[in-house]
């Protein structure tokens, strides 16, 4: 139970929560959570400007915020990709559509950058996940991130495998974050083979949601942070 002696409550949000396991771990330890996603409601769609005004209003309130990235148009796994090592922003030769999905995907990472840092600034505990191998990782707006926080204290890049924590399938993920209690989940996969592979699209629209026993460890790895933050 996450209530200090003072009777002080955490607080999260989880930005592309899909189907919101990181949230539901953090409520099981009696945090107050704010899930937010376009698929749980139109009006959580980030690219609006009354969604934005409210995770403005909301952020500096909390004690921790994830950002489950949409990775679609970031994916390395995308048949015919949308983009490359030598151009991060899209390729030239995209189709209109898919490139207007590409330009959704950067203002979307724009914005996160911007709510990442505030959260850094602030010393709220604060993590955005990809895959492993995502473009995003490489992507100037990312590098501009990784620049702009040195003289808030350290970011850490935390590596972990869906297999470790249960699935089938390797999966590896990345999660960068301000808070080293994440290592926590940090896991090499041993295995050579596993009995199934991620393909393409294989995960659907909701991406694959993450594993709960990855999820309670990480709830763990929080409370330890905000007890020694909020004393
Ligand atoms: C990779 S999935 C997240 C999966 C999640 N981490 C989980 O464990 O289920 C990305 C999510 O971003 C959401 N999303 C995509 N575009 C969005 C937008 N413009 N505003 C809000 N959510 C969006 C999708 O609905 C999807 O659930
Ligand atoms: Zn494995």
């Amino acid at each position: 139970m996450m209530l200090l002696s003072s009777g002080t409550i955490f607080k999260s949000l989880e930005l592309f929560a899909g189907h919101g396991q990181w949230s539901k771990s953090l409520a099981q330890k009696n945090w107050q959570t704010i899930v937010r996603d376009i698929l749980i409601d139109s009006t959580h769609n980030v690219l609006h400007q009354t969604e934005q005004l409210f995770i403005d209003k909301h952020i500096a309130l909390m004690d921790a915020v994830h950002f489950g990235l949409c990775c679609r148009t970031y994916s390395l796994a995308a048949h015919p990709p949308y983009r490359s090592p030598k151009h991060l922003r899209g390729l030239p030769t995209l189709s209109p559509k898919k490139r207007r999905r590409v330009d959704d995907a950067d203002r979307m990472l724009q914005l996160v950058v911007a709510w990442f840092l505030i959260c850094v600034r602030a010393g709220i505990a604060v993590s955005l996940e990809n895959p492993l191998t995502s473009y995003v990782w490489r992507h100037p707006t990312l590098q501009v991130l990784m620049k702009s926080v040195s003289d808030n204290g350290p970011l850490y890049m935390v590596k972990t495998c869906y297999c470790m924590w249960g699935r089938r399938f390797k999966k590896p993920t990345a999660i960068l974050c301000n808070y080293s209690e994440l290592f926590h989940i940090a896991r090499r996969c041993p295995h050579e083979k596993h009995s199934v592979k991620l393909q393409g699209n294989l995960t659907g629209r909701l991406g694959n949601p993450y594993p709960e026993a990855m999820c309670n460890a990480w709830s763990e790895a929080l409370c330890l942070r905000a007890a020694v933050r909020r004393g």
